[in-house]
């Protein structure tokens, strides 16, 4: 093993304070925390898929009325466990004692953990196990790279695009969800392509919208709207890869369109995941083996999230 791989195995625990908490849609945040010095040697290879387990536990509910009311009851849980959450963006900047590097996750609030998250302020503490995963493996000679991210998919898929734009290649991004506000990004119109999504935008990244409802953009799945897109344009299968994070059923469609097509596809799973470190096995993924018809667990939090898509049995298949 090499000393880099080494480095992006490694982990450890670090307080972070948070330096804003902020609103983007209904059930939507963008949170953003800066770690400490310490964690700098850890965080600055981070590769887009990998992902932190917050320590929530210490942190207070929110005003009665700020509590969806679907939520009232299951809030009161008591929370004993951390939760995964991936990023949207990672830097390192300049602290006032050195180097600090600055985590952007995007949450939509679901239970317990993230009903307290929104009430995160400016200078508040948490705990932060990471970073934790394998991220997905960047396929440096792809012309062409392909997101297809559904509903909190993603924040990882934001990060992915900025590190892609980096390396010169063309990324194409098909976002999707159930309606204009499951979208968790800013929607503008543009100037030549009709809708766009200000956070790809800002990046220089082209963006197509589709929404199950029609709300916005393409009326239908995000992956029928990425094969439409496939099936009209001129593109190289040799040189072209497609990354895709969200919902199982998303993923299995996006792997059976990767192979239609003949192309390389990584899925980043889901899965509850009570420790995220490899030791409690409540992660276990069905993978397939060199055997037909053979398969065997992985373990999502350390041998994932990201999988190659042909290796995976998908659960809701079909
Ligand atoms: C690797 C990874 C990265 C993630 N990144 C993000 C992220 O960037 N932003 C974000 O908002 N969420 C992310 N999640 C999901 C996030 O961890 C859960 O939404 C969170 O744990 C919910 O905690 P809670 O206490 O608020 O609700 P809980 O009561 O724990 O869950 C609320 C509901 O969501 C379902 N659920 C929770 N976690 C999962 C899961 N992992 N897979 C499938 N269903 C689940 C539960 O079954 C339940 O119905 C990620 C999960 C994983 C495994
Ligand atoms: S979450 Fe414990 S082994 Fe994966």
């Amino acid at each position: 093993m090499s000393s880099s791989d080494k480095l992006s195995q490694a982990k450890g625990m670090f307080w972070a304070t948070v330096l804003s908490n902020q609103q983007i849609r209904t059930c939507y945040y963008r949170l953003i925390i800066e770690l400490e010095a310490d964690a700098v040697p850890l965080f600055q290879s981070v590769i887009p898929g990998q992902f932190v387990m917050l320590d929530l536990t210490q942190t207070a509910l929110p005003a009665q009325e700020k509590i969806p009311d679907s939520l009232k009851d299951t809030v009161k849980r008591q929370l004993i466990l951390r939760r995964p959450f991936s990023f949207s963006d990672v830097s390192v900047g300049q602290g006032e004692n050195g180097p600090v590097v600055k985590l952007e996750i995007m949450y939509c609030v679901l239970g317990p953990s993230t009903v307290r998250m929104t009430s995160l302020s400016k200078g508040d503490k948490i705990n932060v196990l990471g970073p934790l995963g394998n991220g997905f493996n960047i396929l440096p000679d792809k012309e062409l790279s392909i997101l297809i991210a559904g509903g909190m998919g993603a924040p990882p898929l934001l990060h992915m695009a900025s590190v892609l734009k980096k390396l010169s290649t063309k990324v194409l991004v098909f976002a999707g969800a159930r309606s204009c506000d499951d979208l968790p990004f800013t929607i503008r119109i543009g100037n030549i392509t009709g809708l766009v999504l200000e956070e790809f935008w800002q990046l220089g990244v082209d963006c197509q919208i589709a929404t199950d409802d029609g709300s916005a953009g393409f009326k239908g799945y995000v992956t029928a709207c990425a094969e439409k897109w496939l099936s009209q344009n001129t593109w190289n299968p040799e040189k072209t890869a497609i990354y895709a994070c969200g919902p199982e059923v998303m993923l299995a469609e996006a792997a059976k369109l990767a192979f239609k097509h003949n192309v390389p596809c990584q899925v980043s799973m889901e899965r509850m995941m009570a420790c995220g470190i490899g030791l409690c096995q409540s992660c276990a993924i069905e993978h397939k083996t060199a055997q037909p018809q053979q398969t065997e667990y992985k373990l999502c939090c350390k041998e994932g999230p990201v999988f190659d898509a042909r290796d995976v049995v998908f659960s809701k298949e079909g």
